[in-house]
This record gives C-alpha cells, sequence and structure tokens, in this order.
C-alpha cells in the first residue's frame, strides 16, 4: 500500500484527482484515459438544486440526475436530517426476522403506490439486487406451486438489468457479459421496442411494431416451451440503447402473453420509478401490472441507497405456509438510515407536487429538444416524463449510422467531454446506436431544458464539423 498524506478537499485541490487515479477503482470506468492518455479525473464536490460544482469551482447541470437518482434535486436539507435523525435514534437493524418502524412505514407506502395487488416489498440495496431478488422468487414461486422445471427469464435486446450474475444473463449487451462468462443459463433475448429501428415494414405504424415486438416474446416462450419459462423482464421504457417508450397496446399484449402462458411479468423500474416518467410507477402511467416492479435509484433522491423488489400478493401466498421461506437477503436490506430517506423523499414528492411537475412539463421537455432536429447529426429525438435520449446519425435520409471506429471517436474521442466541458453533465452512450441522453433532477423547469438545448446545439453542431 502507498499511503498519501489526509488532506481534506479544498476547492481547486488538483490532487484529488491525482489521488483518485492511484487508489479509486472507478465503476465502469477504462482507466487507461488517466495514465496513457492526458485525462484528468472529474472530481464533484457539491450540489445545489440542478446544478453540481467540481473541485475547480466549475459549474455543470446535472443532465443525468446522477446517474437518473438526484429526483429533487441536490443539497436537500430535509432529506439530509431524515437521514441523521434515524442515524441517531435507530442506525441499523435487519429485516432479518425482525422489523423496525422505518422499513414497515415504507413497505406499507411503497404497496400504496404500486399497482393492483403489488402489496409485498422485498427491501434491497439496489437495483440490480432487485432483479437478483425477482429472478430467484420467480424459480422459487414456480418450484412450490407445482410447475419446477419453470427457470429461464426473457427480456430485451441491449436492456440493462445491473451487474450481479443472475442480472447480468438477463442484460442484453454483449460487451458487459462476455468477460465473465459463464453466467446463469436461461436468459433468452427478443427485440426491444425502437420503432425508430424497427423492421422496414413497421417503420410507419407503431401500432403494429409494438404488436410485432410483444409477438417475438411469444414466440421466444413457445420456442423455449412454457414449462421452462418463468418471467419476461421488461423496462417500461428501455433506458439503454436511448430512451424506448412502449409502443401503444405493446405492454397489454405482453401482460396477455404471460397470462397465457403462465410467465411471471416483471417491470425493472429501477429508472421509470418515482416520477422519472410522471408517476411513482411508470406501469401505472401505462395501466399495466406486472407481477412484480423492481426499482431503487429515486426512491430515495439518492440521499442514502436502497432499491426494493415489489411482489403481488400472488406470490407471496406459499410463503406464508409450511416451513416454505425465502431463503434470501441483504445485511443492508430495508437500512433504517435508507427508509427513513425514503419517506422523507416521498413527503416531498407529495408536497411539492413532482408527479404534477413532470406531467405538466415532458411536453416542453420534448418541444425543446425536438428544436435539435434541425442538425444533420440528430437522427431521431424519443422517450417520455424526464427521460429523453437524441440518437446521432450520419445521413438523416437513410438513418445510417456510424462504424464502431467513428462512434468510438465520436463518443469518448471528443462528445462525452466536449459536453460536459460545455458545463452539461449527461450520457453520450453507444451500447446500442450512439445517443445522448439526458434525464434530470425532475425539478427542472423551462429554463433548464433551454440550457440543455443550447450546449447539445453548440457541442453537436461542432462534433458534425469534425465528422
Ligand atoms: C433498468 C436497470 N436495472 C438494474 C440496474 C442496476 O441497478 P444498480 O446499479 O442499483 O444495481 C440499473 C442501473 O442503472 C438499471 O437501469
Amino acid at each position: 500500500m502507498t499511503t498519501t498524506t489526509n488532506t481534506f478537499s479544498e476547492p481547486g485541490d488538483d490532487r484529488l484527482a491525482e489521488r483518485a487515479r492511484d487508489h479509486l477503482w472507478m465503476h465502469f470506468t477504462r482507466h487507461s484515459v488517466y495514465y496513457e492518455g492526458s485525462g484528468h479525473v472529474p472530481v464533484i464536490v457539491r450540489g445545489e438544486g440542478a446544478y453540481i460544482w467540481d473541485d475547480q469551482g466549475n459549474r455543470y447541470l446535472d443532465g443525468l440526475a446522477g446517474l437518473f437518482v438526484v429526483q429533487a434535486g441536490h443539497g436537500r436539507k430535509e432529506l439530509a436530517a431524515a437521514a441523521a435523525k434515524q442515524a441517531e435514534e435507530l442506525a441499523f437493524f435487519p429485516v432479518w426476522s425482525y422489523a423496525h418502524p422505518r422499513a414497515i412505514e415504507l413497505a406499507e407506502r411503497l404497496a400504496h403506490y404500486a399497482p393492483g395487488d403489488l402489496n409485498r416489498v422485498f427491501f434491497t440495496t439496489g437495483g440490480g439486487e432487485a432483479v437478483e431478488s425477482a429472478w430467484k422468487l420467480a424459480k422459487q414461486y414456480f418450484k412450490l406451486t407445482g410447475k419446477p422445471t419453470k427457470h429461464k427469464v426473457i427480456s430485451r435486446a441491449i436492456a440493462y438489468h445491473g451487474t450481479p450474475q443472475g442480472a447480468l444473463s438477463i442484460t442484453g449487451i454483449p460487451p458487459a457479459k462476455v468477460p465473465f462468462e459463464p453466467l446463469v443459463p436461461g436468459g433468452i433475448k427478443v427485440p426491444n421496442t425502437d420503432f425508430y429501428r424497427a423492421p422496414e415494414e413497421y417503420r410507419h405504424d407503431e401500432k403494429a411494431f409494438g404488436l410485432w415486438a410483444a409477438e417475438r416474446i411469444r414466440e421466444a416462450i413457445e420456442f423455449e416451451g412454457a414449462d421452462s419459462v418463468a418471467a419476461v423482464f421488461i423496462e417500461p421504457v428501455q433506458n439503454s440503447g436511448g430512451c424506448f417508450p412502449p409502443p401503444p397496446g405493446y405492454l397489454e399484449r405482453v401482460r396477455e402473453i404471460c397470462d397465457e402462458y403462465d410467465v411471471l411479468l416483471v417491470a425493472d423500474e429501477t429508472i421509470t420509478a418515482f416520477g422519472r416518467i410522471g408517476d411513482m410507477f411508470a406501469m401505472s402511467r401505462f395501466g399495466v401490472t406486472p407481477d412484480i416492479i423492481t426499482c431503487a435509484k429515486g426512491m430515495t433522491s439518492g440521499y442514502a441507497p436502497m432499491g426494493a423488489m415489489i411482489a403481488s400478493e400472488r406470490l407471496f401466498e406459499p410463503f406464508k405456509h409450511d416451513t416454505n421461506t425465502f431463503l434470501h437477503g441483504y445485511t443492508w436490506g430495508g437500512h433504517p438510515v435508507g427508509a427513513a430517506v425514503a419517506l422523507a423523499n416521498l413527503d416531498l414528492f407529495e408536497r411539492e407536487g413532482i408527479l404534477e411537475h413532470v406531467r405538466e412539463n415532458e411536453g416542453a421537455f420534448r418541444r425543446t429538444l425536438e428544436r435539435l432536429n434541425d442538425l444533420p447529426i440528430v437522427g431521431d429525438v424519443r422517450g417520455a416524463g424526464f427521460f429523453w435520449a437524441v440518437e446521432l446519425v450520419k445521413d438523416k435520409t437513410t438513418r445510417e449510422t456510424f462504424t464502431e471506429d467513428e462512434a468510438e471517436r465520436l463518443l469518448r474521442g471528443f462528445l462525452s467531454k466536449a459536453l460536459f466541458d460545455a458545463g452539461l453533465y449527461c450520457r453520450a452512450d453507444d451500447r446500442g446506436e450512439p445517443v445522448i441522453q439526458v434525464s434530470p433532477p425532475l425539478i427542472v423547469d423551462q429554463q433548464h431544458f433551454d440550457e440543455i438545448e443550447g450546449i447539445l446545439r453548440d457541442v453537436l453542431t461542432r462534433a458534425w464539423a469534425l465528422l
């Protein structure tokens, strides 16, 4: 171990970046940038409302709410106070055969918000753990109810569902999986709802495309054998690939197919819950009730880690009897501080009308971003709520996309840094086709929409000139 003097951060302290480079193993990060290139680790030291500041004193609009997390915005003293108060009263107790007031209150509250009979709340610390829990529950539920061979999971191309090996199996992004193979067997993939890149014959009919995509799920169930398939995992609006909303009728048809083959429908709402799409759960907004919801991120607006799997009463039923036990859990699941913060965050949502604000402003956000359609590099603007993607293309008319090499140069070589340098923290992503994603705190308004559009316009114009 090498030691460094323990200095606290001061604005302008260059050593923080250096110390990060030397000791902090950043997630999903290509560290060579800091060793072989001239990269400087960005160090964020403070947040207030929709803005964050780095250690050099530069201000950025947080166009990604951290990581689709900070719904209520930064610097909310009441959420910090809720954490401190709970830590003083009862900092920790597990929910392993015991309960504590905040876990009970939060479970009841989430059950109240969740659609249909999704009444049973199993706490985790994040989205990947919630996804993992849901797959395990699906398998055990069928074992307990006389269908022990049902174990496979169907999910969609390019979808990200987390990093535990089960969740990674459900994930549809090959480069994120290959280094860790073999993964949990039984992860089957079907097409997602990318309407912009729909098969030619469906490009002008969103409803027909949605039904086509839903039928691919039926086809996969039949191909694998319904007696082997336990669940279908979908995000109501898929993040990876760039904010694919469900075409009209799609979720309804998927629900019917799942019912027909006795397959559980799991809505992975790790991103879409807690106001991102204008409702506590996006599935409520879309009017379809899944069997399980997985959620995390926005539940606490990021002031503490917290996740949950919310299951229907039907799935809990076998666990009310005999020695049946869901032998699964996490030390930090239902953490009192996380639960207290989540409750305070949900109070804030209600008091400030956060859901209403998103619903009232999503149209304005869309219209502002759609102004970018006049740029030659912008192929598509899509999304819902406060969750938007701008797909970049080489040729607008043919929708031709970039080669791998060009995408690498465009996104990593230019856009990510140029956007950040211009004052916008957001995501330039090429897990599917190249997209820029914006998903800011849910408190932003027209002034922020304009700022986002202005920075995107400037940087995308420069990117086009460089191509
Ligand atoms: C849809 C979805 N599922 C699961 C996860 C994994 O969540 P976590 O990083 O909290 O484990 C994510 C993370 O972004 C996600 O977007």
